[in-house]
């Protein structure tokens, strides 16, 4: 009977076929141990020539790596095997050959490896890292669909900008439209949101970010919410909820991932709500403090937010950036208009920014004055004013980047191997 790997433990005594590809081979004489893998988890074969005869011993000692094969044999529960199981052989059958496989087990440069990216992603770690961005992904959805919210797509093909006009990716619209590649779903989300309440949107969005940083890509996939009715206690709220479900669900159903990661889940299981919230001052003041040569008044840099989030054990909401270094939509606080009522939340370990968000600016006067401010063409925007001029309400709403996330999850260096293709600066192959 097929047997996927990750169900071998039902099976033990029994035969069993597995399908999948050869990952390994070593031998001693008389028994090949070989390990497969067919998707859903890795196993040892052990091929003894009496169980599989002459000929078919002789063959499997020139299986080379990523062959795929079909095995049939026996589980057998080995207390020092990896998953606990092996599969005693009885025989087996070369599906198609594998020649000068060029990942090896030995050590390969990253380029090397990003180059071969489509065959990178058979390997034990990058699989972890993948099904762990499945679960992050899974969560996010659960989440938001448990508490009632509408998935309600947008469109990837849009007229303007939403996060500033220096990052948009400009692409020919039939003969004489520029259109652009979306940069987030937020402004369609907010009008989708006076129409359901609460919504989310997720999917790929694109920025032509001219930064080499370990935090950037061009394609990203992020999940935002919206929210009429909202403020931005209820936007802060709604985003420390989701973070700390999904890093609990992570814990809860991978593991086995984060051990192949070797990633240490103490920093993970503290990641608990409340979150500290601190004001944009508050964390200026923190980091002139530290002796950072950090401008007041300007953006967080990667090493100011490494240097703030440090400061916890979970992530911290950073409140009240200045307006002027903030999108055209942000809400100016009443108390204090130079501050916008926006958030961004910062994970630990030097993860930096994941989720960006706040109270949008409900005021039809003042969009239109910020969108001329911000030198955006007006026609564009006409469909966004008229949710200001219809029954504008107070609302809100974040972005969090499942790359980032998943990068700061599995504990990895850099978010180009928490996505199967990475689109950067300099990679758009394979
Ligand atoms: O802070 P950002 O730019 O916010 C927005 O796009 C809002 N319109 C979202 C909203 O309120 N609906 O992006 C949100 C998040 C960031 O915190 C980060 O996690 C991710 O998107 N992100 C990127 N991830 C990878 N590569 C990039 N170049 C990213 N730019 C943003
Ligand atoms: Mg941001």
């Amino acid at each position: 009977m097929h047997t996927y790997i990750q169900d071998i433990a039902r099976h033990e005594g029994q035969r069993v076929t597995i399908k999948g590809w050869l990952h390994n081979r070593r031998s001693s004489g008389r028994i090949h141990f070989l390990t497969v893998r067919d998707g859903s988890g890795f196993i040892q074969v052990v091929m003894s020539k009496a169980a599989v005869g002459d000929e078919a011993f002789q063959r499997a000692d020139h299986l080379s790596q990523e062959t795929s094969l079909i095995v049939t044999g026996t589980v057998r529960a080995d207390q020092r095997a990896k998953g606990g199981y092996e599969i005693d052989a009885q025989s087996f059958d070369v599906v198609a050959p594998s020649a000068d496989y060029p990942i090896t087990p030995k050590e390969h440069g990253v380029d090397y490896l990003m180059d071969r990216r489509h065959l990178w992603i058979r390997t034990e770690r990058q699989q972890a890292i993948l099904r762990v961005r499945h679960e992050v992904i899974d969560a996010v959805r659960d989440y938001f669909n448990s508490r009632d919210f509408i998935l309600a797509d947008t469109p990837i093909f849009t007229p303007s900008a939403c996060e500033g006009t220096s990052t948009l990716f400009p692409v020919q619209y039939f003969e004489d439209t520029t259109a652009y590649l979306t940069q987030s779903g937020q402004l369609y989300n907010e009008a989708n949101a006076m129409a359901l309440g609460r919504v989310y949107c997720f999917g790929p969005t694109f920025r032509a970010e001219k930064s080499k940083t370990r935090r950037h890509l061009t394609e990203f996939w992020m999940v935002e919410p919206e929210v009429a009715y909202a403020d931005l206690d209820d936007v802060i709220r709604l985003a420390e909820g989701l973070v700390a479900e999904v890093v609990a669900r992570v814990l809860d159903r991978r593991r086995t991932e984060l051990t192949v990661l070797e990633r240490d889940t103490r920093p993970l299981e503290s990641v608990k709500t409340p979150f500290p919230r601190i004001t944009y001052d508050e964390a200026a003041a923190f980091l002139v403090e530290q002796g950072l040569p950090f401008q007041y008044g300007t953006d967080f840099g990667g090493t100011d937010e490494t240097v703030l989030s440090g400061r916890y054990d979970r992530p911290v909401a950073v409140t009240h950036y200045p307006a002027a270094v903030k999108a055209f939509y942000m809400k100016p606080d009443p108390a204090q208009p130079d501050k916008a009522l926006c958030v961004d939340v910062l994970a630990p370990e030097g993860y930096g920014e994941i989720i960006g968000g706040g109270q949008r600016l409900d005021d039809l006067d003042l969009l239109v004055r910020r969108i001329e401010e911000h030198q955006l063409p007006p026609e564009a925007f006409e469909w966004y004013v008229d949710l200001r001029r219809y029954g504008s309400v107070p609302h809100g709403g974040f972005g969090m980047g499942i790359e980032r996330c998943v990068a700061w999850i599995c504990g990895l260096e850099h978010v180009r191997e928490t996505i199967p293709y990475a689109r950067m600066l300099y990679r758009l192959y394979p």
